[in-house]
């Protein structure tokens, strides 16, 4: 507001034309009117995906193409391409995306890791044919399965990311170690829960997860399946802060990056 005050000075103070409150409105309604009207466009094409896959609009999972994804969750899948290239100690050629839904993260991991071919599963066989019909390219393709039952051979991976899903399994312990034997030693894995101590499952009124995790929590299930915790930290303290990763464990959810030991 302070370069339109500016603008009002330059233009119009000393022939008082317009008065700065009546520019201001008109400013607002410009700038507003235009951000409710893209919302309505985002939401609207949002809802002719959602009838097109018969994908149902639950508030849980992102829908669409990745200018339809909200920046919070887009900037958590550029982090674990972040992570991953930091963290890797010879090149990434193989990472799964677990549990992928739509596959816009899938894709935003194949342009920051080219070399590397992902895989993104999901166990719904509507979002991997969104993921198909929209996501896939040249490193990066896509397989409709439950993450339990995947068949992988014993250290195929270079790495895992799996981003908002450990919670969505009944045997979370048990979808770790297939990633500890998946995972080729010193692999690394990224991953990011719900922090139990933020957002408590038991009031959380999520039907769709079957836990939340306090940061002892995931770090003690990783080293027991033979991962070393390289780092964690969080992401969103509150709703007004949901995009901005914050240092320390006490943002809504936990973001983890480990290495097979
Ligand atoms: C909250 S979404 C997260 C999706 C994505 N990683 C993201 O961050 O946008 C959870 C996803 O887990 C999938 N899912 C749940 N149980 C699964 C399982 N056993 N195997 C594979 N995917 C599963 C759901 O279908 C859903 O797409």
């Amino acid at each position: 507001m302070a370069s339109l005050q500016r603008i009002w000075q330059k233009n119009f103070s000393r022939r008082p034309l317009i008065s700065f409150n009546t520019l201001k409105s008109r400013y607002n309604r410009l700038k507003y009117g235009d951000r409710d009207r893209l919302f309505a466009e985002a939401q609207q094409r949002r809802d002719e995906f959602a009838e097109k896959y018969a994908l149902e609009q639950t508030g849980e999972r992102q829908i669409g193409t990745i200018d339809l994804i909200e920046k919070g969750h887009v900037d958590r899948y550029e982090k674990a391409a972040e992570l991953v290239a930091k963290h890797q100690e010879s090149p990434v050629l193989s990472l799964l995306d677990c549990a992928c839904t739509v596959g816009y993260g899938s894709a935003i991991l194949g342009k920051h890791l080219p070399e590397a071919q992902i895989k993104g599963v999901d166990i719904e066989e509507k979002v991997i044919h969104f993921a198909n019909d929209h996501h896939a390219g040249a490193n990066v393709s896509f397989v409709a399965s439950d993450a339990m039952q995947l068949d992988l051979p014993e250290n195929s991976l270079d790495a895992i990311v799996s981003i908002e899903t450990i919670e969505h399994v009944p045997d979370s312990a048990g979808l770790i170690a297939h990633f500890a034997r998946w995972i080729r030693p010193r692999g690394v894995f990224v991953g990011s829960v719900p922090n139990e101590d933020v957002i408590p499952w038991a009031t959380s009124g999520s039907v769709y997860h079957y836990r939340h995790f306090r940061p002892q929590e995931i770090t003690d299930m990783l080293t027991e399946h033979g991962f070393e915790l390289l780092e964690i930290f969080s992401q969103a303290r509150d709703k007004q802060d949901r995009r901005s990763f914050i240092e320390g464990t006490d943002g809504w959810n936990l973001i983890f990056v480990a290495r097979r030991i």
